[in-house]
């Protein structure tokens, strides 16, 4: 711990100095003039003058390591069908497809919509991005065809990658179908590459789709991978805010590829021999990071499922850490909290010995599930890295370094290196011990999000507003007596359910985009295993009564509207919702009624007293 204070201390005292030397790990095809231009602030440059392929750095220099017949993917279907994919045939595949994109004319700066099952192809098809200098933007295989024209109307990609289905508990996504809706009366798509996986029926338009076998049946397996510049734009994802439409979160080249190969190599103390499994999917910036970027720049073994955590049952996860002897485990503290519910005789049954080190990431673990997972999973014997980060920070930012960082759950302990985050007060003052307040960056780092796609506007306003200079996370935290940071959860109007992000604003706007919704406001309350759920306060229109279906086809039109995860647990009709004079519906006090029933705080500037009284009368 000694030796990480010191060297904590060195690295922010001069943050560029520590990024260059990481920066010089990489492979790139023209050195950097200068680490960090902040002249236009909050608009970095990184590594300004360098020129690097991040798919070379992921794929063509482990090769020429001599590593070509390692193997770098372990890939699990959720059938139980299995392949084993080196680095050299993953560099053939990226290769082949990038070359039967740029047959179908995608040229480096378009945009390409992934839609994918947790196949290989899914990374394939992110680095043959990457391998051409197309950005690609990843959208989660949940999300339903409303919101793929979303991001496709927002990000205006013309060429989507997409496979007939993937495997769902048992079921088939129907994943081609839900682009076909997505692409009704929309023809700015030029090109759709269908990969094979459920091998069902899909309709194939002529001209626009391709089935990925036959547009690479011909292709060379040699494409060669041009420098870009580091900040040339790799990759849009969208995440969610505090408005009714997500925001697209850009990232570059360069600087990202530093923060994410850097921060695995350090955070999971990555070892040539470890077998390492990220159970996240590449729809979340934790599948870019760390099961494409970090560990393949890293050439890390690592392996990949398909599928849900209890297909067929409850142990699939702990038989697949068995059968790979699985060395470092990175998952979700809902899934830990599942797992739990499910019952310990799930994890008996499997030899968990290989294990040597635990992470979790996407919200704050409970103690409970955390001692859980120390005991049951990790006997023990293994650390657990609690990762705190962002879609916007690109990397983790607040995490233990295993075997120095002395551990307490439910913490993510301290900023990793060349990170200076800390916790302000309103006025912009450091908040002392165990006193709440906003968490901050207050240096820029090199995987930071450099703007908010076509919108530099809100990017400024969303996170730089605040405190002059100073990166706003959007979460509340406190500090302990060790200067360990506790973070509280979101300030915003953002929930997590499930570890994954969502607008309250997008599930109201999802509501009254249904003919029977007058208003909606939702809100989140506390669930066992989800973190949060989505509770949705619903008013109707003028002579419409709610019956007993209506519920039910709310809760459907939401999953048609985003996709599964953002179904109200809870759907409350009532006449009138809470409002401040001023018409702002007062989502804090439908909180307090939804996660406890009582009212407290200040209602003086509450429009009509009566509404509370009659809310909790329903309650
Ligand atoms: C939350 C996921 C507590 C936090 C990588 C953040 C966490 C949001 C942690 C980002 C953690 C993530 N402890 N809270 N270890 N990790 N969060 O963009 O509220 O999907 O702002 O990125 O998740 O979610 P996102």
């Amino acid at each position: 711990m000694d030796d990480y204070e010191e060297l904590h201390a060195k690295s922010i005292a001069d943050p560029e100095a520590f990024w260059a030397e990481q920066a010089a790990e990489l492979s790139w095809q023209k050195s950097w003039h200068s680490v960090l231009d902040w002249n236009d602030a909050p608009f970095a440059k990184w590594f300004d003058g360098g020129k690097i392929n991040a798919a070379e750095n992921c794929l063509d220099r482990h090769v020429a390591d001599g590593r070509g017949d390692e193997v770098a993917i372990y890939w699990v279907g959720e059938p139980g069908d299995t392949r084993n994919i080196t680095f050299s045939e993953l560099l053939s595949e990226t290769c082949r497809f990038a070359n039967a994109m740029i047959a179908r004319g995608v040229k480096s700066g378009d945009r390409v919509l992934i839609y994918m099952p947790m196949v290989p192809e899914a990374a394939i098809a992110m680095l043959a991005c990457a391998r051409i200098g197309a950005v690609h933007s990843v959208v989660f295989g949940g999300f339903s065809a409303t919101s793929i024209k979303d991001r496709l109307e927002d990000s205006e990609a013309t060429t989507i990658i997409t496979a007939d289905g993937g495997w769902r508990r048992g079921n088939v996504v129907p994943l081609k179908a839900n682009v076909d809706e997505a692409l009704e009366n929309y023809d700015a798509v030029e090109n759709v590459f269908v990969l094979k996986r459920c091998e069902n029926e899909i309709k194939m338009t002529e001209g626009r789709d391709a089935w990925w076998h036959d547009a690479t049946a011909d292709m060379s397996d040699f494409c060669p991978a041009e420098g870009f510049d580091a900040e040339h734009p790799l990759f849009i994802l969208y995440t969610s805010g505090s408005t009714g439409k997500p925001k697209g979160i850009l990232h570059t080249t360069g600087g990202y590829l530093t923060g994410t190969a850097t921060t695995f190599k350090y955070v999971f103390d990555h070892q040539k021999d470890d077998i390492y499994w990220c159970t996240a999917d590449v729809g979340w910036i934790t599948g870019h990071s760390y099961i494409v970027y970090g560990p393949m720049a890293n050439g890390a073994a690592q392996v990949m499922y398909e599928g849900a955590p209890n297909q067929p049952d409850w142990d699939r996860f702990w038989q697949i850490v068995a059968e790979y002897k699985v060395t470092i485990f990175y998952t979700a503290p809902t899934a830990i909290r599942a797992f739990i519910k499910a019952g310990d005789h799930h994890v008996d049954k499997h030899d968990l010995s290989s294990l040597r080190l635990l992470g979790t990431v996407g919200e704050p673990i409970n103690p409970e599930a955390w001692m859980w997972y120390h005991e049951k999973i990790g006997a023990g014997r293994c650390p657990i890295v609690d990762t705190w980060w962002q879609t916007e920070t690109g990397a983790i930012m607040i995490t233990p370094l295993p075997g120095a960082t002395p551990l307490k759950p439910g913490t993510a302990t301290r900023p990793f290196l060349g990170i200076d985050a800390a916790i302000l007060d309103e006025t912009g003052e450091e908040c002392g011990p165990n006193e709440g307040g906003k968490l901050v960056i207050r240096k820029p780092w090199p995987s930071m999000l450099r703007t908010i796609y076509k919108d530099p506007e809100r990017f400024k306003e969303t996170y730089w507003n605040e405190y002059e200079g100073i990166y706003l996370a959007g979460d509340g935290a406190r500090t302990d007596d060790d200067s360990y940071f506790w973070i509280v959860g979101r300030l915003d109007d953002v929930l997590n359910v499930s570890g994954h992000r969502l607008g309250t604003a997008e599930v109201e706007s999802a509501l009254v985009s249904h003919e029977a919704v007058a208003e909606a406001a939702a809100v989140g309350r506390p669930h066992d295993i989800k973190g949060q759920a989505v509770v949705a306060f619903v008013t109707l229109k003028e002579g419409i009564d709610h019956g007993d279906e209506l519920a039910l086809e709310l809760r459907q039109h939401v999953g048609a509207e985003i996709g599964a995860i953002a179904k109200p647990d809870d759907i409350r009709f009532t006449q009138t919702l809470p409002k401040t004079r001023s018409g702002k519906i007062m989502r804090r006090l439908l909180k307090e009624i939804v996660s406890g029933g009582e009212v407290k705080g200040d209602t003086t500037t509450l429009e009509d007293f009566n509404v509370v009284a009659s809310l909790q009368k329903e309650d």
